[in-house]
């Protein structure tokens, strides 16, 4: 691990106390030396609509899609609603996902990893498994293992949301240092 990459975090999540944003802020604490993780908040993205667009891009939706294009790679946090991952999130790539005559796509051919918290049992497993979907259709290069299922999650975070599970962060470690290799595959590219 000798360069240092830049990915962006952002949480499918609104939520001040989102048990996602935690294990964001947890995977900042978690991280290998050599990564920046900046987390980028979502709750200033409009509604995707067309007219909006064609009379100009809202100036946060800018600000994401440059945000994304100065990163390396994107790490992904969304719960899981109704076996799917949420609104918050699918409107966000959405936008981020237009290609325009000047600006193609900041999310074509980016690397990311996806992650997830959930109360139950599932752990974002249906969330994730459709982030994936949509992710192949933008052609987005995602780490396929290891994977992130946080199940239980309220039990294993505290109230400051401070993760109390030295196995899942042990994981979140692992999962960080392999996102870095993952990343670094694409950076290598990049720059030859
Ligand atoms: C509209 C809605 C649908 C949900 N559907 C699911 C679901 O399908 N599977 C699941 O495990 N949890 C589901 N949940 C519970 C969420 O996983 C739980 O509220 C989680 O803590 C939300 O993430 P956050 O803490 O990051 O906001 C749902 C919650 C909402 C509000």
């Amino acid at each position: 691990m000798d360069k240092k990459i830049k990915v962006l975090g952002f949480a499918g999540s609104l939520r001040k106390h989102s048990l996602n944003r935690a294990l964001l802020r947890t995977a900042v604490e978690s991280k290998p030396d050599q990564m920046d993780i900046e987390i980028f908040e979502l709750n200033d993205i409009p509604l995707y609509n067309g007219d909006v667009e064609k009379e100009g891009i809202p100036d946060s939706v800018k600000i994401f899609r440059e945000k994304i294009s100065e990163s390396d790679s994107l790490l992904i946090a969304s719960p899981e609603y109704n076996y799917s991952f949420t609104g918050v999130l699918k409107n966000a790539i959405d936008w981020a996902s237009r290609s325009y005559p000047t600006e193609i796509s900041p999310l074509h051919k980016k690397p990311y990893s996806i992650m997830g918290a959930s109360g139950g049992m599932g752990g974002t497993i249906r969330s994730q498994m459709h982030f994936r979907q949509v992710g192949a259709h933008i052609d987005m290069y995602a780490m396929n293992k290891p994977e992130v299922y946080v199940t239980f999650a309220s039990k294993k975070f505290n109230e400051s949301g401070e993760l109390n599970d030295e196995p899942t962060r042990e994981h979140l470690k692992k999962f960080l240092a392999s996102f870095y290799d993952w990343t670094m595959r694409f950076r290598d590219l990049q720059d030859s």
